[in-house]
């Protein structure tokens, strides 16, 4: 499969969104990669319905929806309904009961995906990876937009190719944090399927343009 590139709508001119959503739509990107924080789970706040909702209206690609907040159970239906998730992931440190919530996410038909944080081992998702769509793995601290990629990340995506193969799978293996023109082949060589860029889509002088470049191997 060809990879996926999901700019981040984090780095968007949020006093111009309509027209970065348009840009989207117009360019090679696959899907939108939005970021809900919630101020407890990571240090910062993000965006909440009013704006998925106007989101959801102009957008003509997929939403991929990661959920930075603790007890995600209690707005999955409204992730799904409201803000109409294509894709909607929840973190591994945020779910106590993660088989539930991603249950709750399937009743809704839409896809499930997992994030895990830089510290949490891959190894962790042996007994959850058959019902996960999208496995998010963070390479950088989540939070906010261009940080540095960590580069334990690839050891992981490719301990986490293994576990996908061995269990007979299609899960996609997605790369979220630091992600840019300098390691987006190295990263799909180690297994990512899909590559969330958020400055290096909306600090580039053309991101159109940036969004080609990361779309082509
Ligand atoms: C960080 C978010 C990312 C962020 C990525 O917590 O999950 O999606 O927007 O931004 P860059 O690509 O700038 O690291
Ligand atoms: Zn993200």
């Amino acid at each position: 499969m060809k990879h996926l590139i999901a700019p981040s709508l984090l780095s968007a001119d949020f006093g111009n969104l309509q027209r970065d959503i348009e840009m989207i739509n117009q360019s090679k990107a696959d899907w939108f990669h939005i970021d809900i924080m919630d101020g407890s789970f990571v240090p910062n706040l993000s965006i909440g319905f009013p704006v998925l909702k106007s989101i959801a209206k102009h957008a003509t690609k997929p939403l991929d929806i990661h959920l930075m907040i603790q007890n995600p159970d209690l707005y999955i239906e409204r992730f799904c309904v409201e803000a109409k998730a294509d894709v909607l992931t929840v973190h591994y440190e945020a779910c106590n009961h993660l088989h539930r919530s991603l249950q709750a996410i399937k009743k809704m038909n839409v896809k499930t995906g997992v994030s895990l944080n830089p510290h949490t081992s891959v190894s962790l998702l042996e007994d959850i990876l058959c019902e996960t769509d999208v496995v998010l793995l963070m390479s950088v601290n989540p939070g906010f937009g261009g940080q540095k990629f960590i580069e334990q990340t690839y050891k992981k995506i490719e301990q986490l190719k293994k576990m996908i193969i061995n269990q007979n799978l299609n899960t996609l293996i997605e790369v979220d944090g630091g992600v840019d023109l300098s390691n987006y082949k190295q990263l799909i060589n180690a297994g990512a399927d899909v590559l969330v860029c958020g400055n290096a889509v909306f600090g580039s002088p053309d991101p159109v343009k940036t969004i080609e470049q990361l779309s082509t191997i």
